[in-house]
């Protein structure tokens, strides 16, 4: 859920990233591939759908983040079968190193908020999920409000509230620490936006992603 292009190791001078449509039409109608696009959310605290906090469903329980950042991305790539529209996107790239930064507070989202964030556990003890939120910076496109790099339930664990409960704590501690609004970025075609929208986030901003042979 990282900003389109942050994940990215391929070459950079053939990959643009444009928030233009226009320019990304060109580009590929001049031979560029459409790698990526993602839409980045915000939602309105005082106006957004949270539930009412609930009991955690039998046999998962939710937990401090804490920085096992290995175990964390192992579990991560077992909510993303073949066939998702972000499996690709991970192509190429080191995910243990993605998360240790990312927990660290060394990526380009910022430092790791605690309270919203959670991991999810089974009775095993094994990570089952997680929604990881951070200070993301104030810049010309963002607020400076928290944002939501990274949320996921492994594969056999999705569709069962279980997102929702992550998305849920989420948002009702940045709501009751102040905040007004959160943010986080979702691919074109992800059935992830259907659950951001029932919560009441609304895009606000497109990125192409597009692939360009070096010297074209
Ligand atoms: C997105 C994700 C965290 C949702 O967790 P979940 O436990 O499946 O979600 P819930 O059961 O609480 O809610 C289901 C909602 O999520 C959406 N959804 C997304 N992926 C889904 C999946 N694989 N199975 C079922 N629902 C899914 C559904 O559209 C549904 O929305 P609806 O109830 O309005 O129709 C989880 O499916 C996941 O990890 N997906 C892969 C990683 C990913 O895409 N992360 C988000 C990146 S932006």
């Amino acid at each position: 859920m990282v900003r389109a292009a942050d994940r990215d190791t391929v070459d950079p001078v053939a990959l643009i990233r444009t928030h233009d449509g226009d320019e990304a039409a060109h580009l590929v109608a001049t031979g560029g591939r459409l790698r990526r696009v993602a839409r980045d959310m915000a939602v309105d605290l005082s106006k957004a759908h949270i539930p009412e906090a609930g009991s955690t469903p039998a046999g998962v329980r939710l937990g401090v983040l804490g920085s096992d950042s290995d175990s964390i991305a192992v579990a991560a790539a077992a909510a993303l079968l073949p066939g998702h529209v972000d499996f690709g996107i991970w192509s190429g790239v080191d995910r243990f190193h993605y998360w240790s930064q990312l927990l660290a507070g060394e990526g380009p989202c910022g430092s790791v908020l605690h309270a919203p964030s959670r991991v999810l556990r089974d009775q095993s003890g094994a990570i089952v999920g997680a929604v990881v939120v951070t200070h993301m910076a104030a810049s010309e496109w963002w607020s400076g409000d928290p944002w939501i790099p990274e949320i996921f339930v492994v594969a056999a664990f999705q569709g069962r509230g279980l997102g929702s409960l992550l998305l849920g704590h989420a948002m009702r501690t940045c709501s009751h620490s102040g905040h007004r609004r959160v943010g986080l970025t979702v691919s074109e075609g992800n059935p992830a936006r259907n659950l951001y929208e029932r919560f009441g986030f609304r895009p606000f901003r497109t990125t192409w992603l597009i692939e360009r042979s070096a010297g074209r």
